[in-house]
């Protein structure tokens, strides 16, 4: 049987679901060793090269729907005009400049859905998701993408609706060679205004976690599944992470970390592609193209739920474990 805190804290959930919801209608309507640590970077380039080459075989299907009203994890990219690939030549351009080009958002397409399986979904599940062809434009085939390449190709993205209201895209901060990565849902105010993820409130409680854990925001990568802020910090929708995830899958690409940490469900979902809540998918190792992640809770869900802070650190203590760390050490 379900634990009846977990029952609580999904409800706590939905209820944050709501609350920002309800607030972006009202603002749209009211305006190791080294050695070991290349051979093991060698191994996770090898597995990691997977999401940039095409794959012959079918993807796993979409996971079945969880029995809770957790946001679905989202469809893999298609391989559409929008979110595909212009020639490599023009990739490795810099960027339009934002005046280029009139902000006129595509017509994302839409995700099959599958009917509702039961009462009380809020969102549904892709049907079948298309085969994942993460290969972006400047990318050589089983080549490793550097994060210049990749920032190069998202340009003056255009490639969703959330192009309309941002005011600067936040690409991601950090070491080029971080061996820690967090990943969240996507940028805040505070964010879009200075084109930096987590430097909000949020962003100051994950700094805080950061050195607990005997690194510095230096040392790590952070970034987030979209780069544009949904207005009035509204849950990222299934298109908008479909045009998006494409970018960070060739961030982990390039980054090629030892762990991630992926913050909230957003980041674990769509990872993973695993609908399960990020109650039950928080503090359990699990893996992405090879390597290690670590699902937890978001920053911003700790704030406002400041008793759930003990099982995110206790989750963090098992990312230290990892690197060799006790809680204290810095080295
Ligand atoms: N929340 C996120 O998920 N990302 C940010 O960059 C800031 C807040």
């Amino acid at each position: 049987m379900n634990d009846p805190r977990d029952s609580a804290e999904e409800l706590s959930e939905v209820v944050e679901d709501l609350r920002r919801h309800l607030l972006w209608q009202e603002e749209a309507g009211g305006r190791e060793l080294l050695v070991d640590a290349a051979k093991q970077a060698a191994e996770r380039s090898a597995s990691l090269r997977a999401i940039v080459t095409p794959r012959s075989t079918k993807p796993p299907a979409a996971p079945g729907r969880a029995a809770s009203p957790e946001p679905a994890a989202p469809a893999e990219a298609p391989t559409t005009p929008s979110a595909a690939v212009p020639a490599r030549a023009r990739a490795l351009e810099a960027p339009p400049s934002p005046a280029a080009a009139p902000r006129t958002p595509p017509t994302a397409p839409a995700p099959q859905l599958a009917p509702a399986a039961s009462k009380g979904m809020l969102l549904d599940v892709p049907q079948q998701a298309p085969p994942y062809s993460g290969v972006l434009p400047g990318v050589v085939e089983g080549e490793r993408p550097t994060l210049d390449q990749i920032r190069r190709e998202l340009g003056d993205c255009q490639r969703c609706k959330l192009c309309t209201g941002r005011k600067n895209i936040v690409f991601g901060v950090g070491n080029p060679r971080a061996e820690l990565v967090f990943v969240g849902e996507g940028p805040g105010e505070q964010e879009d205004l200075k084109g930096v993820p987590f430097v909000g409130p949020a962003g100051e409680l994950l700094t805080k976690m950061i050195q607990a854990m005997g690194f510095s925001r230096d040392d790590v990568y952070i970034c987030n599944v979209v780069k544009c802020r949904p207005p009035g910090n509204r849950n990222p929708e299934p298109d908008e992470i479909t045009a998006c995830e494409p970018f960070l899958r060739s961030q982990l690409l390039a980054l090629q970390p030892k762990v991630i940490v992926a913050l909230g469900k957003f980041a674990a979902q769509t990872l993973l592609r695993d609908s399960t809540p990020i109650t039950r998918l928080r503090g359990q190792w699990r893996e992405y193209q090879g390597v290690k992640l670590m699902p937890t809770f978001h920053p911003a869900y700790l704030l406002r739920s400041p008793q759930e802070k003990k099982k995110a650190w206790e989750d963090l203590q098992q990312v230290m474990k990892i690197f060799g760390r006790q809680p204290g050490s810095r080295s």
